[in-house]
């Protein structure tokens, strides 16, 4: 069943109601059936006043309050959009709101309305939506986001996700892959990469926990990326993180190199700029992810990430994160704090530039492939590349994610190659050095 509480706009006649865009706001309360509750409820009091006669009325003698009615249901959980009456002669003047969570009623008295009105099937059908939006207060649980998951133990785990609505799951082009560097072909159009500001310390408008990662959604059209062989201008969007469990070899990583999984993964998602989103994820290029691994920082010097020592010379300044870089990451670590619920999202107010969390990994040392969005609806819309080298942080912030946020491993499995290839940047060629050069001048611009 389904409750609506029907409220006037203050001041207005019923008549004036109808004419106002919202002059009716009308609370929708889910009504679900139960055999553990009181049956001497409020709503056995309600339930007596039911009749089969049309057009009467009786006065209610019973204190019943609206409050008593709805019970405990969360009231910061409900979706808001606009609508009409769901009677004629529906007018389109009602401020919807429909309350996430149901109202537990015995069944015995939920069996009552039917029985003693002798009415049935009293709701009209649903309506096309026609371009609206619909709303969800921050505290409402988005079910399509949460019906997918990364547990095997849950029904739509990575195995089952090629089952969910409009998936493309199953794609011959679906990403994370495993990269065997033996296989990767060197392609010299793969250049430096061009950021917009890349420095701007504001480009950050709020953190998100979405249950399945944190998110850090950007400015719209702050940041731009363009060049690395990409062919056109895109704009950074968002960017999240992939990661393991609290134990201190834990490996998170989407990607892996040479069957090797990295603690962390980020992702910076850029759409291209002459698209709208919609488009882009229906475009095979539509979206240019860019894909860091994240590594514990010092004692491994050796480790070197996903660097190929044999054709570059190894640097052992990327082992040593430079102090900036590591109050930017404790900034933004700081931020997990606050985000701890899933559907919890905070404003970024303090400084951070993406420049600053990634001034450490050389930009022109990448793998570049076609592939797919790594979680559902998994469309194949994605120019991914993987950057070589990896951000170094202390494990003390790696642990931070699932410490914080409290779900762990979350990331798809490699998926199959098909007939794929991925392509390298000339590392080692006498080429690379100037392209790093021309990045650096680059960069150093915007911070001028
Ligand atoms: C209404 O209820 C009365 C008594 O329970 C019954 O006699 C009558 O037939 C019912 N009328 C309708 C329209 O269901
Ligand atoms: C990716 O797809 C584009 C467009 O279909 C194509 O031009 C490009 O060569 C592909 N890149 C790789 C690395 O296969």
């Amino acid at each position: 069943m389904e409750m609506h509480i029907v409220s006037l706009k203050k001041g207005l006649s019923v008549a004036q109601a109808l004419e106002d865009q919202a002059g009716i706001a009308v609370l929708g309360f889910f009504i679900s059936e139960t055999e553990d509750v009181n049956l001497s409820s409020p709503w056995s009091a309600l339930t007596s006043y039911l009749l089969n006669n049309t057009d009467t009325e009786v006065n209610v003698r019973h204190a019943i309050s609206i409050n008593d009615l709805i019970g405990d249901v969360d009231r910061s959980k409900y979706f808001r959009y606009m609508g009409s009456l769901t009677t004629p002669s529906c007018n389109e003047v009602v401020a919807w709101t429909v309350f996430q969570e149901p109202i537990k009623v015995h069944r015995i008295l939920l069996q009552q309305f039917p029985f003693k009105t002798g009415l049935t099937n009293v709701y009209r059908p649903v309506q096309s939506l026609n371009g609206r939006q619909v709303f969800s207060s921050p505290a409402a649980l988005l079910p399509p986001s949460h019906q997918w998951c990364y547990d095997e133990e849950c029904e739509f785990n990575p195995t089952k996700w090629y089952l969910l609505p409009d998936s493309h799951c199953d794609g011959e082009h679906q990403s994370p892959v495993n990269i065997e560097t033996t296989k990767a072909v060197k392609d010299e159009h793969l250049d430096g990469f061009a950021f917009t500001q890349f420095d701007d310390k504001h480009v950050i408008k709020y953190i998100t926990n979405t249950g399945h990662t944190v998110k850090f959604v950007l400015n719209e059209g702050a940041m731009e990326v363009s060049g690395g062989g990409l062919g056109h201008v895109y704009s950074t969007i968002q960017f999240h993180f992939h990661w393991g469990s609290l134990s201190n070899d834990s490996k998170g990583s989407e990607h892996t190199i040479d069957s090797k999984r990295f603690p962390m993964e980020v992702h910076i998602v850029n759409k291209r700029k002459d698209l709208t989103l919609e488009e882009a994820v229906n475009t095979t290029t539509g979206l240019a992810v860019l894909g860091f691994f994240i590594e514990a920082a010092a004692s491994s010097k050796s480790s070197g990430a996903a660097e190929q020592h044999d054709d570059e010379s190894s640097d052992d300044s990327h082992d040593s994160t430079d102090a900036s870089t590591t109050a930017t990451w404790k900034t933004l670590i700081g931020y997990l704090a606050e985000i701890q619920s899933i559907g919890s999202r905070v404003e970024v107010t303090k400084e951070m530039s993406l420049g600053e969390l990634l001034s450490d990994v050389d930009l022109t040392s990448y793998y570049r492939y076609n592939g797919s969005l790594t979680t559902p609806s998994c469309n194949e819309a994605v120019v991914w590349t993987v950057f070589k080298n990896s951000i170094k942080l202390d494990r003390s912030m790696l642990t931070m994610f699932p410490n914080r946020i409290g779900f762990s491993d979350v990331f798809r499995p490699a998926q199959a190659l098909h007939d794929r290839t991925i392509s390298t940047t000339a590392g080692g060629s006498p080429l690379a050095p100037a392209a790093f050069f021309v990045f650096l001048v680059q960069f150093c611009a915007f911070l001028l």
